[in-house]
C-alpha cells in the first residue's frame, strides 16, 4: 500500500470484528511508529496496548460506569473550546449529522445519541486497545508531536489491513483505564485508539473536507510579481 492509499483509506471506523489482531503485527506497526518526528526527538509519547482479559475487563468496568450514568471524570484538558467559533462550529456540526444521520439517529434522540456514544467505551467492539499519554509538564509543541506519532501508527495499521478509532472520549473515563494500566501519576492520558478489522455489515458516511483553498494559501512567485505592479 502507497502513502496516499494509506491516507486516504484510513478513517475513523466505528465497528470492528472480534478477529484479534496478532501481537508481532502491533510490535511492527509500533516499532515503525517510533520513527515519527518530535522537536528535539523528545519523543513525548507514551503508549499501553490493551488486547484480551485486560481489555476486556476495562470494557466490563466501563460499560458499568455508563449504565449508571456515573459522570465522567474531571477533565485534565479541555477536548475544544467552550463556545467554538465559525468556521469550526459548523465543520463540527456537520460532522455530527453525518455521524447520526449513517446510523438512522434523529437529531432530537437524545438516548440514542449517547446509546451510539457509549460505544466509545467499548472500544467498538475492537479485539485491541492503544492508550496514548503525555507528560504533564509538557507543553503544546510535545502534544502536536503526540499527533504525528498517533497518525503514523494508524497509517502503519492501515499498510497491515487493520482499522482504527481515535478517541479522546476515553478522557472522560481515564481513572477507569488508569485502574487497569496504572499509569504514573506524572503522564495525562490524551487519547485512546481502538484498533482491529473492519466490521464492513457497520453503516457510515465518509467526512467531507474543506476545501483546499479554506485552509492552503500558496505564496509563490505570482504573489511577489502582483505586489510590484
Ligand atoms: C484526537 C482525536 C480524537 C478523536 N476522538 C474521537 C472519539 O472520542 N470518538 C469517535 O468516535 N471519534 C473520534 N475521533 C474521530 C474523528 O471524529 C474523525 O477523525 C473525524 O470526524 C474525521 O473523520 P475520519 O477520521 O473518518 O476521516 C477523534 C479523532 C481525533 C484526531
Amino acid at each position: 500500500m502507497d502513502v496516499y492509499e494509506a491516507v486516504t483509506s484510513r478513517r475513523a471506523v466505528r465497528g470492528f470484528t472480534d478477529r484479534p489482531v496478532p501481537r508481532e503485527v502491533l510490535e511492527r506497526v509500533l516499532s515503525a511508529a517510533a520513527w515519527a518526528p518530535s522537536g528535539s526527538n523528545l519523543q513525548p509519547w507514551r503508549a499501553y496496548v490493551l488486547t484480551g482479559g485486560p481489555l476486556a475487563e476495562l470494557k466490563k468496568r466501563a460499560g458499568k460506569r455508563v449504565v449508571a450514568g456515573d459522570p465522567w471524570d474531571e477533565r485534565e484538558y479541555e477536548m475544544y473550546p467552550s463556545a467554538l467559533k465559525s468556521p469550526y462550529r459548523e465543520r463540527r456540526s456537520r460532522f455530527g449529522k453525518e455521524r447520526y444521520s449513517a446510523l438512522g439517529v434523529s437529531r432530537e434522540d437524545w438516548e440514542a445519541r449517547q446509546r451510539a456514544a457509549s460505544d466509545n467505551w467499548q472500544a467498538f467492539g475492537a479485539p485491541a486497545a492503544l492508550f496514548c499519554y503525555i507528560d504533564r509538564d509538557l507543553g503544546r509543541p510535545q502534544w502536536a508531536d503526540v499527533g504525528m506519532y498517533l497518525q503514523t501508527v494508524m497509517l502503519l495499521l492501515r499498510a497491515e489491513g487493520l482499522h482504527s478509532c481515535p478517541q479522546m472520549a476515553w478522557s472522560v473515563y481515564r481513572k477507569t483505564v488508569a485502574e487497569i494500566l496504572s499509569p504514573p501519576d506524572q503522564l495525562i492520558l490524551f487519547c485512546g485508539m481502538s484498533i482491529g478489522f473492519e466490521d464492513v455489515t457497520v453503516d457510515y458516511i465518509r467526512t467531507g473536507r474543506a476545501p483546499l483553498d479554506e485552509t492552503v494559501t500558496f505564496v509563490e512567485d505570482s504573489v511577489l510579481q502582483s505586489h510590484a505592479e
